[in-house]
């Protein structure tokens, strides 16, 4: 079925043939949709295809659908109780060494059934549509054995086939050392390289493998061994990277050929130099420095002077980032990294979608891409993180189909 959307004042996209940062606009636009694929993008003097049905945009603003290149959505309590914790001083480092944080997440995770996880994981990720999200990037990591890091990855994949938001799965077995091997971290490496990731791998699980490479947490030569082991069973790597200390987890990204390093809150000098050269993607999380209330952030400048191609996600997670709109990530990311709106347009859908390795089929309004797009009741580009903390989607499409709409 073919399906016209009508009266786009104006079309905001970058385009895969053009720079980081250049961005196509249209006024006056109209686009065409074929099934699941955007088939024609009209300006304003040509004349109109037939379609089997039409979408007035009403004047608004069209953009791709938002990509969330960084969530970790698979978990069952919330724990605003260390919220409160760190409202009245304590750290959130403070917390996860008293076996708070993701430790916490774990156990309680590890008590619940899966049909359980499953159903809450299904009402948190209906809200990335509502505000103009189409796919995430969505990581396992609360459970932390072969059985429980499973029960994650098969929540994703069921979830993938019985709704419509698509999810990159991430295998993240070395979020953290459980309880359980807090006295033989040895082990619990061991687990993660000889059964979990073959298992995850073999049975097609994950995408990727991840891994919190951070001090108190895991080394960069565990790091190394854990990412390699994932690779040679066809997961490309991913890290969180440098988000607490400058820990050389920049320059490990670089060194292994990793698809992205995410945080780099703390990157040295010599990480983002290796990055840029490598083409490593730095996933940079404003809303995480945020919610946990510190004063510095990614030098974000720095990296795309260096030549880095940034996105921008929200990490969605139930402790150190709770949130899953994008658009309040253009207003942090504008305010506390300095970068723009042509810039935080790349960095929240195509660069996103590369540091996803799905760069071709979605993150651009182009001819043959997938037809996932959001329309914002917004006049112009700059006001969007300029008007903040509102929801500004009027209507969001994935693969062609209308999965949220503002009455
Ligand atoms: O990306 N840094 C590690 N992991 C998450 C936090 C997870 C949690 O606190 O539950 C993050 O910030
Ligand atoms: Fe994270």
């Amino acid at each position: 079925m073919s399906i016209l959307i009508k009266n786009i004042s104006r079309l905001y996209t970058p385009l895969s043939t053009k720079k980081y940062g250049e961005i196509l606009e249209l006024h006056n636009a109209h686009l065409l949709i074929e099934g699941q694929t955007i088939s024609g993008i009209f300006d304003s003097g040509d004349s109109l295809p037939e379609a089997g049905a039409v979408i007035d945009a009403e004047g608004k603003a069209v953009l791709p659908g938002f990509v969330d290149a960084h969530t970790h959505p698979v978990f069952w309590k919330t724990r605003e109780d260390e919220f409160i914790m760190r409202v009245q001083g304590k750290s959130y480092e403070e917390i996860f060494k008293a076996g708070g944080g993701i430790r916490n997440s774990v156990r309680r995770f590890r008590n619940a059934s899966k049909e359980q996880i499953k159903a809450i994981t299904k009402k948190r990720i209906a809200v990335f549509f509502e505000y103009g999200t189409t796919t995430i990037e969505a990581k396992s990591g609360y459970g932390l054995s072969t059985a429980d890091e499973i029960k994650s990855l098969e929540i994703i994949a069921e979830l993938n086939k019985e709704q419509q938001l698509e999810m990159i799965p991430t295998f993240l077995g070395a979020h953290e050392i459980p309880d359980e091997y807090q006295q033989n971290r040895r082990a619990y490496i061991e687990l993660i390289k000889n059964e979990m990731i073959p298992i995850v791998a073999e049975r097609k699980l994950a995408q990727f493998c991840d891994i919190f490479c951070e001090k108190g947490v895991f080394t960069v030569d565990e790091s190394r061994e854990i990412l390699l082991t994932g690779k040679e069973h066809g997961l490309a790597a991913k890290l969180h990277a440098d988000e607490l200390h400058a820990f050389g987890g920049a320059e490990l990204a670089a060194e292994i050929n990793a698809v992205s390093a995410d945080h780099l809150v703390k990157i040295s000098d010599q990480g983002i130099h290796d990055m840029a050269e490598k083409g490593v993607v730095p996933v940079l999380l404003p809303g995480t420095t945020f919610f946990l209330g510190k004063d510095n952030y990614a030098p974000a400048r720095k990296m795309l002077e260096a030549g880095c191609e940034a996105a921008v996600a929200t990490d969605f997670n139930p402790g150190s980032s709770t949130t899953q709109n994008m658009q309040l990530m253009w207003t942090i990311g504008a305010l506390k990294m300095g970068l723009l709106p042509n810039e935080l347009l790349w960095a929240t859908t195509l660069t996103a979608a590369k540091s996803i390795q799905k760069e071709n089929k979605i993150g651009s309004i182009e001819q043959g891409k997938q037809a996932d797009l959001v329309i914002l009741d917004i006049p112009n580009l700059n006001y969007l993180p300029y008007h903040y903390g509102v929801n500004h989607t009027y209507m969001t499409i994935k693969k062609g189909r209308v999965v949220f709409r503002r009455y």
